[in-house]
């Protein structure tokens, strides 16, 4: 074994806590530190009070602290470029480079790798003007998602059921620039009836291998209601992803796709995520993100039974071929702890309690999200705040142990979903 390694973990989300909580536990890491982190990650790594889109900053930590490995949470650093600028100094950053995070980064280059490639996704047309968008409309039949082309928040996609919704959502792209440049072309698709999943893999630009499914649940409300979320919470696997859909997609969705990728000349490294509705013609690609999810990173860590840190050095390297992953047959399920209002305007700054008796609970962890430290009280900071995370033999179980421990904490105006892996349930 050669010396220990140095490792940054950028983002301060649930996301980044479970990338922290992993990364720690492996005998190959030195000094760990996270960016800006949050109360969660300061109780195992170095919190660093640099932003994670503060690309120079970060690169001038890395330079100072001799980090050998960084580690990309959130998509708008890759986007940006980070991967490229660690490069060019010389320093290895997990995460696509910027062109192969376009993926994420553009609506309209996803679809046109996706129809080139021929992988299965829904039918659609971009527009750069709202007189030809309202035109390609009547080709639909009112039933479409209307996508704003570039980054958003995840909030640039409206889901229309009449001709005169998807009216409003052109207006609201194109003429009133809600998103802002993201919306200045926009991609109007077909809307695919289904239940949806993720399936996400390690790649190191050639090969890829792939990790268990998940889904996750983006409405506000039980029972799939109210505005939609980051995520409210998350299970692995996914029942409804049969071990046929399963390599359907290794094969048809993610093989193709880092085949296409390379060809155009941007080989795609990091962690490669399919958004997929699965239909009753097959999976098919919703989107891509170029980065873990949030929640769905938390369930799918708790398990990962092998050391993280050999595979994100190998998919930087292009070394993945000689590796596998070893995985957890357990279920896991990730509820979010949010804060009252969210996903609108919400209070921060509440004092959380019964953390440490939660976190004892067998078989759970919780992943903070939005918190921070106040001497030694832990205050909400943000909308989602907490991610309890629980493993089970079966899903139920999980699911009933997460809720034991989600029931031990409290704050003022809490809120989380009560049926968290409900679907998986069922099957
Ligand atoms: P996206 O960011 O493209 O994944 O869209 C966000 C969410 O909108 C997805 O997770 C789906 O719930 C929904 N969605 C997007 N595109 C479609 C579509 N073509 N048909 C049905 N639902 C969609
Ligand atoms: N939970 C969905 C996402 O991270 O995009």
């Amino acid at each position: 074994m050669g010396d220990p390694i140095n490792v940054l973990v950028v983002g301060g989300g649930g996301r980044e806590h479970a990338l922290v909580w992993k990364i720690n536990q492996s005998p190959l890491v030195g000094k760990l530190y996270c960016a800006p982190g949050n109360a969660g990650t300061s109780e195992l790594a170095e919190n660093v009070d640099i932003g994670a889109e503060d690309i120079e900053k970060l690169l001038d930590f890395a330079r100072a602290n001799d980090i050998g490995l960084t580690v990309v949470g959130p998509e708008a650093a890759l986007c940006e470029g980070i991967v490229d600028a660690f490069a060019t100094a010389g320093l290895k950053a997990f995460g696509p480079d910027k062109k192969a995070a376009l993926l994420e980064g553009s609506k309209a280059f996803m679809k046109k790798i996706l129809s080139d490639a021929n992988i299965p996704t829904a039918k659609y047309e971009k527009l750069t003007d709202p007189a030809s968008a309202l035109k390609t409309l009547e080709k639909f039949n009112g039933k479409v998602a209307v996508k704003a082309d570039g980054l958003a928040a995840g909030k640039g996609v409206i889901i229309c059921q009449s001709h005169a919704e998807a009216a409003q959502a052109i207006d609201l792209m194109m003429v009133k620039r809600a998103f802002g440049a993201a919306g200045d072309s926009i991609i109007i698709e077909e809307l695919l009836e289904g239940e949806e999943a993720s399936m996400l893999a390690f790649c190191d630009g050639e090969n890829f291998i792939m990790m268990p499914s998940s889904q996750d649940h983006k409405r506000i409300g039980d029972g799939d209601t109210g505005p939609n979320t980051g995520g409210m919470g998350a299970y692995s696997p996914a029942p409804v992803v049969t071990p046929k859909i399963e390599s359907m997609v290794e094969k048809e969705v993610m093989g193709k796709v880092m085949e296409a990728m390379k060809k155009d000349g941007r080989p795609y490294k990091g962690i490669l995520y399919a958004g997929l509705m699965l239909t009753d013609s097959g999976p098919k690609v919703l989107e891509f993100n170029c980065r873990f999810g949030d929640p769905e990173c938390q369930p799918i860590l708790m398990r990962l039974k092998s050391d993280i840190v050999p595979l994100l050095l190998a998919s930087v390297d292009g070394n993945l071929k000689n590796l596998s992953a070893q995985w957890s047959n357990r279920s896991t399920v990730c509820v979010v702890m949010a804060s009252g209002g969210y996903p609108g305007p919400y209070e921060k700054g509440k004092e959380i309690y019964g953390l440490k008796e939660a976190a004892s609970t067998e078989d759970v962890v919780v992943f903070h999200a939005g918190t921070t430290l106040d001497n030694d009280r832990v205050l909400t900071s943000g909308g989602r705040v907490l991610g309890v995370t629980a493993s089970g033999v079966t899903v139920a179980e999980a699911i009933d142990t997460a809720y034991e421990a989600v029931s031990k904490i409290s704050w003022d105006n809490v809120v989380f979903r009560k049926d968290i892996g409900h679907r998986a349930v069922g099957r």
